[in-house]
């Protein structure tokens, strides 16, 4: 046992709940009459949010000029014609209307075009911006927590990287979290949004520090994910099991999860950004393919950890078997436990060492080696 220091801070102010966006117009116009609103590759003009969001813009008095195809996993380009359209455009403030891809793109746009700042810069850690553009979200997809953290995650094709930032200006003034904006997420990516939140709550009590409620919190946010997600993936258009699972989704990743700890270890998520780098595969996906190896590889160095975890998930203190248990929940949920699953055979073994080695894929407080690396694309396979 032992004290982490720990600072805590979250302005995000979060509305939930059904119909909750009809105080999107008046909350946006706070920060002026210009929007950028951003958006993907259609959904949201296909199930009627967009039409909802912008006739609550327009009717506070606002004009919205657009920059949509945000595509999953998205990339630096984007960002770029975003920021050159919102300086050009002038725009008083940035709605975000999506899922992760589209919130991270946003901050990203929001801090590059705040500070004049090249957005890939920002992202790498080498030029701090000084200013962001005020950001609100509109949420369409429970996973990622991006709607209340300050964090963002972007692809660069060109330096062969997938790489998360945080900065404090990241945080979006406001979000706005209806359940029923997630009632046509497929079946496959409300799937992935359930192991997404999972794995933040694992890679925080994975982190540094063992703050004993901080823990119970943790395990109670995975028993209600697990609880419910098998249901909801039985009953898409259940909006209480998509209130559930949304809630999980924001708490698991809004700095909840991390009271006492120093900070949490992200060593699977950093394996999983180059499986999204090379095969372009689901953010979720990746993260149950390489959880389930990522616990053999750490079976024998902290078992006392793994079996805190599965007393309280399963009832269970045997690791062989908890890692088992939490192998056929992810499979229950038709997530992928190997690559082989998602098409990906021995002839990529050396290609994907290699991609993880580049990159020096580590946790930040379970360290990788070129050793593990290899064990681990050989136990994902
Ligand atoms: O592009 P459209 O047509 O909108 O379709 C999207 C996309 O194909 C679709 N979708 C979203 N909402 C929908 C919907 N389809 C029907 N109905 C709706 N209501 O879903 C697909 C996936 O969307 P995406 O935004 O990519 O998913 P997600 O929210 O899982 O975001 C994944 C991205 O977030 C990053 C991931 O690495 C990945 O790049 N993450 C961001 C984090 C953060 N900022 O804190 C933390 C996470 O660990 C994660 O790394
Ligand atoms: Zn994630």
């Amino acid at each position: 046992m032992s004290i982490e220091n720990f600072t805590a801070y979250n302005p995000t102010r979060l509305h939930f709940g059904v119909g909750i966006i009809n105080k999107l117009g008046k909350s946006v116009s706070k920060y002026g009459n210009k929007v950028l609103l951003i958006y993907g590759k259609g959904s949201v003009k296909k199930y009627g949010y967009y039409n909802q969001v912008v006739s609550q813009l327009e009717s506070s008095g606002m004009s919205v000029v657009e920059y949509s195809g945000i595509k999953p996993n998205p990339v630096i380009e984007d960002v770029n014609k975003a920021v050159e359209l919102a300086q050009k455009e002038q725009v008083d403030v940035i709605v975000a209307l999506g899922g992760g891809s589209v919130i991270d793109t946003a901050k990203v746009v929001s801090l590059a075009a705040g500070s004049a700042i090249d957005g890939w810069q920002i992202v790498k850690g080498n030029e701090k911006p000084g200013h962001a553009i005020s950001l609100i979200c509109v949420l369409t997809l429970a996973a990622t927590g991006t709607e209340m953290n300050a964090a963002a995650v972007m692809q660069n094709h060109e330096t062969g990287e997938k790489l998360g930032f945080v900065n404090s200006l990241s945080f979006p003034k406001e979000s706005f979290l209806d359940p029923a904006f997630t009632l046509s997420v497929p079946k496959n990516y409300t799937a992935y949004g359930i192991v997404d939140l999972i794995a933040h709550a694992l890679e925080a009590y994975f982190g540094e520090g063992e703050p004993s409620l901080t823990d119970r919190i943790t395990f109670e946010i995975i028993k209600d994910a697990m609880e419910w997600g098998p249901q909801l993936l039985n009953d898409l258009n259940n909006i209480q099991l998509r209130a559930n699972i949304m809630l999980d989704a924001t708490l698991a990743l809004n700095g909840l999860t991390q009271y006492g700890k120093k900070g949490g270890d992200w060593g699977v998520h950093a394996i999983g950004h180059e499986l999204s780098l090379l095969y372009d595969l689901p953010h979720g996906a990746t993260l149950s393919i390489a959880y389930i190896a990522w616990l053999k590889i750490q079976q024998d160095r902290i078992p006392d950890r793994i079996k805190k975890l599965g007393a309280s998930l399963f009832g269970e203190t045997s690791v062989d078997e908890i890692i088992d248990r939490l192998s056929s929940f992810f499979s229950k949920t038709d997530s992928p436990v190997s690559l082989s699953e998602v098409g990906i055979g021995e002839d990529q073994k050396q290609k994907i060492i290699d991609q993880m080695n580049s990159n020096l894929v580590s946790g930040m407080y379970h360290k990788l080696n070129d050793e593990d690396r290899k064990k681990l694309v050989e136990l994902m396979l």
